[in-house]
């Protein structure tokens, strides 16, 4: 099908741009309210990513042993080897009890424990007492937590009779002559129909671009379209350098296995059967910080201690924990594990590789989801009409490194709080603002240029070739070397990502389209990553530079911000000052 020229233009007070379970977390809030709500999702809303969180949901609910959402907020932070901004955690580790609660009376289907509480399992980097030992932290819907919560907000949804866009494409933000947002373009993809959307606030929540690298627990839609959106639109990115790699990934497929698994026992083993955690964290453990036991797996494959002809993983051994605790706590795995490594953990362990699985950085927005962005002399200035939240979102609550289960709570919390700020500001500004003309032409040129290329690059190559570019050169660890080289890289292939080819005119079908647009965020996405971790002259969290191997406070404490116009780094203050308690000021990080 060809475009349509004459664009049709629709009105809505909110348009939400993904509906994954941040996007479907704000809609309700909306909709409860009583505005009206535009969902646009590339897939049916319960096949969004979200549906692969596995193992939890955090909340210091202490069904299990006692807990407190202030020991939460000091993991927290120091998971995040202190990058993460102190009010934005706070807001969000004292907001927790309240919204798991929220979901169970939604109906949720959780694990129960035998006193009818909700069952709660121990995930790494959590503790009670600041650090002393671990604790049972993760709300768990055995290891399908995020397809539970999913479902639950969807069916939620459908009776707020809020309206989704299945199988929609957002394009473009439209900006004002003031800079407020007040629409965006997208694509129909079936008919190829481009339409003009006018909105009072835009909500990005489209979720990370964890396909940006060649080996990722991510799903192919995980394209970064917010953040080419936003980077598009003159909005910086910022924190790109930091992507948590999964300690399990399974080995040479991606697929994500649980840090659940550990969670209820299981431990990690080298070829020489040494449980090598031990060596690296002697008092988490398999259960350290995310980056702690990717590094340690990664030190030890490179000591030749790796498992298979290669070398080139490690084994997470289960047996033990018995079939019976294996098909009630972690059927979804057993299921992984027989389809993908050919193993039944009940028998023997599985093959696992630290894989690409989240991105810490994002838009930035504060804590009432409002996309936020140094102007002038001012620190932060919200975007009138913006916001942002999810993963595709930089509150920042994760630093240089999140916590598992921190996620699933991340897009709750945020995606309730912008939800509560747009409603608010929707009281005070009931009209919408004008589209100016011709918003829709950036657009529509880029996708003309697709149509017009005969002889271009092929889409399915050159994106091929990033996920190798980014995967060997922005991996566990990296060199000032090795990121030069790759920035050098990226960006001569998002030069050639301008002249790319889908098809001959007379047969041109809209997902090749929809591919190559996605292909255009990647490259963004792609190279703020390689910019950004190139000019982090430091190791924090999951950046960990060889030439670099020390934290640096006094020159790094900062967030990064990349812009798309110049490809040019500005920085800002990571916010150090809780909302009431007093900060946690940075400490050497152990566990
Ligand atoms: O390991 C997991 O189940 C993943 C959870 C998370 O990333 O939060």
């Amino acid at each position: 099908m060809g475009l349509n020229m004459g664009l049709n233009k629709q009105d809505f007070d909110v348009v939400i741009v993904g509906g994954g379970g941040s996007g479907l977390r704000a809609a309700l809030q909306l909709s409860e309210a009583g505005h009206a709500v535009a969902v646009f999702s590339k897939v049916f809303p319960t096949r969004s990513h979200t549906v692969a969180a596995q193992g939890g949901i955090s909340a210091s609910l202490g069904n299990m042993q006692e807990d407190h959402w202030l020991w939460h907020m000091y993991d927290t932070i120091k998971g995040s080897d202190y990058l993460g901004d102190q009010d934005a955690i706070e807001f969000m580790c004292r907001k927790a009890p309240e919204l798991v609660y929220e979901l169970e009376h939604f109906g949720m289907p959780f694990d129960r424990n035998s006193d009818g509480t909700i069952y709660q399992r121990p995930f790494g980097g959590h503790t009670q007492n600041f650090g002393q030992n671990p604790v049972q932290r993760a709300c768990a819907a055995a290891d399908r937590t995020g397809h539970a919560l999913l479902h639950t907000l969807y069916q939620r949804n459908i009776r707020e009779q809020c309206q989704f866009f299945v199988e929609w494409m957002a394009i473009d933000l439209i900006r004002d002559r003031e800079g407020a947002v007040v629409g965006l373009v997208a694509l129909e993809m079936e008919t190829g129909e481009v339409v003009l959307f006018q909105s009072k606030a835009v909500i990005l929540a489209t979720g990370g671009a964890g396909r940006i690298y060649h080996s990722s627990t991510n799903a192919y839609i995980n394209t970064g379209d917010g953040l080419g959106m936003a980077a598009r639109a003159g909005i910086p990115l910022e924190d790109m350098e930091f992507w948590q790699f999964h300690p399990t990934g399974v080995a040479g497929a991606g697929i994500l296995i649980t840090e659940g698994v550990r969670g209820e026992g299981g431990i990690l083993l080298n070829s020489l059967g040494e449980r090598f955690m031990e060596r690296y964290a002697p008092t988490m453990k398999d259960l350290a910080s995310r980056d702690v036991v990717s590094r340690a797996m990664d030190q030890e494959i490179k000591e030749g201690r790796g498992v298979g002809p290669e070398k080139d993983h490690v084994l997470l051994k289960l047996d033990h924990l018995g079939e019976e605790v294996i098909h009630k706590r972690l059927p979804g795995i057993r299921e992984i594990a027989i389809k993908f490594a050919s193993v039944d953990p009940v028998r023997e362990p599985i093959p696992v590789l630290p894989t690409c699985h989240y991105q810490m950085g994002g838009v930035p927005t504060n804590y009432y989801g409002q996309v936020v962005v140094p102007r002038g002399q001012k620190v932060a200035e919200p975007v009138p009409g913006l916001y942002a939240i999810g993963e595709c979102a930089c509150v920042s609550v994760h630093g240089a490194n999140r916590l598992g289960t921190n996620s699933l709570l991340d897009l709750l919390v945020f995606g309730k709080s912008a939800g509560d700020h747009v409603s608010a500001w929707l009281k005070t500004h009931p009209e919408a603002r004008d589209l100016p003309r011709g918003a829709e032409e950036p657009a529509l040129a880029r996708l003309a240029a697709l149509e017009s290329t005969e002889a271009g690059e092929s889409v399915a190559a050159l994106g091929t070739e990033m996920r190798r570019v980014v995967q060997h050169h922005a991996s566990v660890f990296r060199t000032g070397e090795l990121l030069q080289e790759g920035v050098s890289k990226i960006r001569m292939l998002a030069e050639r990502a301008r002249h790319l080819r889908i098809g001959d005119k007379s047969r041109i079908f809209n997902t090749a389209r929809v591919e190559a647009l996605e292909l255009q965020n990647l490259m963004i996405v792609a190279e703020a990553t390689l910019v950004s971790a190139a000019a982090r002259e430091e190791s924090r969290g999951a950046h960990a530079r060889e030439d670099y191997p020390e934290r640096d406070d006094r020159q790094w404490l900062k967030h990064s911000l990349w812009y798309l116009e110049g490809s040019r780094m500005a920085y800002k203050p990571v916010n150090l000052q809780p909302l009431t308690v007093e900060s946690f000021e940075p400490k050497v990080r152990v566990y």
